[in-house]
């Protein structure tokens, strides 16, 4: 198996300094730069849109990962896709049509991914499964860095790694809420491969070092194995 991406996530930087923060980024170890774009109707709060990403791609080395937390998401697929998201990820409660919307996430150019918030169960993505680059479990309730970890989300990356195993499917993991050093292991010995962090890694003193921590989480294990 591929070894794990580490994608920190932008919302918990110091919008004060955000070139500063996304410098930090590029000279670590991180693979991708998560976006989270909330709209004030899907989620209870509001971020960002094109205008910030299109700065941000500017300045990041990174791929960016752009999480949609916005209803009617299919309206602006082309249009963050152009802003410069490598990742596009729609939500499954966000999107009637959703085998539609991930096949225009594709024609798009992009690499399509589908969050679920953390009641909905993986099965529902059954009959989507082959058209997804990426599946996000939410880990928290979207709308808000800093929450807590929801455990229950362990049985859903394990549940969902199973299926794709089951069919062979090269979809990825990702994990997205709460997520830090603290709990990364017990993550990724579960079968989810990309580790969304926002406070853990923006909050610490550190945060590259928290960054290459997350990136070599396992390893020993592995090596002892
Ligand atoms: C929550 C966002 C997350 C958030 C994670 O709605 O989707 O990406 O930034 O932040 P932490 O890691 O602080 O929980
Ligand atoms: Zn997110």
């Amino acid at each position: 198996m591929s070894k794990h991406l580490v994608a920190p996530s932008i919302l918990a930087a110091d919008f004060t300094r955000l070139a500063e923060e996304v410098e930090l980024v590029n000279q670590s170890e991180a693979d991708w730069l998560h976006l989270d774009v909330m709209d004030g109707h899907f989620v209870p709060n509001l971020t960002f849109g094109f205008f910030i990403i299109e700065a941000l791609r500017k300045l990041s080395s990174k791929p960016l990962d752009v999480h949609l937390m916005i209803e009617q998401p299919e309206r602006y697929i082309e249009r963050f896709r152009r802003a410069g998201a490598e990742v596009i990820t729609v939500h499954y409660e966000a999107c009637p049509h959703l085998h539609r919307s991930v096949q225009q996430i594709r024609a798009a150019g992009a690499k399509a991914g589908v969050a679920l918030n953390p009641h909905t169960p993986v099965a529902l993505l059954d009959d989507v499964l082959e058209e997804v680059d990426l599946v996000c479990l939410m880990s928290v309730n979207p709308g808000f860095g800093g929450q807590k970890f929801i455990y229950r989300s362990l049985h859903k990356i394990e549940e969902l790694r199973n299926r794709l195993i089951t069919r062979n499917l090269p979809v990825r993991i990702e994990i997205d809420g709460g997520v830090g050093l603290q709990n990364a292991q017990q993550i990724l010995q579960a079968g989810a491969d990309v580790l969304v962090a926002g406070s853990s890694v923006f909050k610490a003193e550190d945060p590259q070092a928290v960054i290459r921590r997350l990136k070599h989480m396992g390893e020993d294990v592995l090596k002892l194995a």
